[in-house]
């Protein structure tokens, strides 16, 4: 009987196909030590065609890792777009970074260095996201819906990865810190009128997961 896995692999082969830029990235951020908690290739092209159905020319990612993802963005968003991504640890940065020129998009993304806290802030005033995606410290899930909506504008996509963390979002005295953040991201975005939202369970070579998907419908704070 075949497994996810081999449902993934299926998928994958299938719908993905081999991609050197994105294998190479892959190693590199491997060979450099990095957690391999990257989104799964079937996830990253989700995330891809996402941002293409939306149009979108501005993406802000939080949580960049070695930058596959943001490989994945930053062809979505063409030539004339832009992906800001921000990175707390300035060795997976630099990892980014050597991907994204790899990968040959290294003009149009900025990889800024530092905590959500510290970064976001800095980019208030400037043109709106057309895309959020949140995949960093998952107990700053609130805050950085909180930017997402500020940053964005009605219309707005937002993605929150990992609300699921293999059915421990579930528990309500979950002990984890992470499943907390993740239980606190879901019920904001049900509860905030900024935010109209639904998930989806994932299930792929990363194991049982799941990404929340909302739409700004407000900007307003209070
Ligand atoms: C973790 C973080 C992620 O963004 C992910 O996709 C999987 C796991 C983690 O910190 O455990
Ligand atoms: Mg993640």
């Amino acid at each position: 009987m075949p497994t996810h896995v081999d449902v993934d692999a299926f998928l994958t082969a299938t719908l993905v196909g081999d991609d050197p830029m994105l294998d190479a990235a892959l190693r590199a951020q491997h060979d450099a030590g990095l957690p391999a908690i990257e989104v799964a290739p079937v996830n990253g092209k989700f995330l891809h065609l996402l941002a293409r159905i939306a149009g979108a020319r501005r993406v802000l990612e939080i949580g960049t890792l070695g930058g596959y993802s943001t490989i994945w963005f930053a062809r979505a968003v063409g030539p004339a777009g832009r992906v800001v991504t921000i990175e707390a640890e300035p060795a997976n940065a630099e990892i980014a970074r050597a991907n994204l020129e790899r990968a040959g998009v290294g003009d149009r993304v900025e990889v800024r260095i530092g905590s959500g806290a510290d970064v976001l802030p800095t980019l208030a005033g400037g043109e709106a996201f057309d895309l959020v995606f949140i995949d960093a410290d998952k107990e700053s899930n609130p805050l950085y819906l909180d930017w997402a909506a500020r940053l964005g504008r009605r219309g707005t996509v937002v993605v929150l990865d990992n609300v699921v963390r293999g059915g421990e979002v579930a528990d309500a005295d979950t002990p984890d810190s992470k499943v907390q953040g993740a239980r606190r991201g879901v019920e904001m975005l049900g509860a905030d009128p900024r935010f109209d939202a639904t998930a989806l369970q994932t299930l792929d070579r990363k194991g049982w997961d799941g990404i929340a998907l909302a739409i700004v419908v407000g900007t307003a704070t209070s």
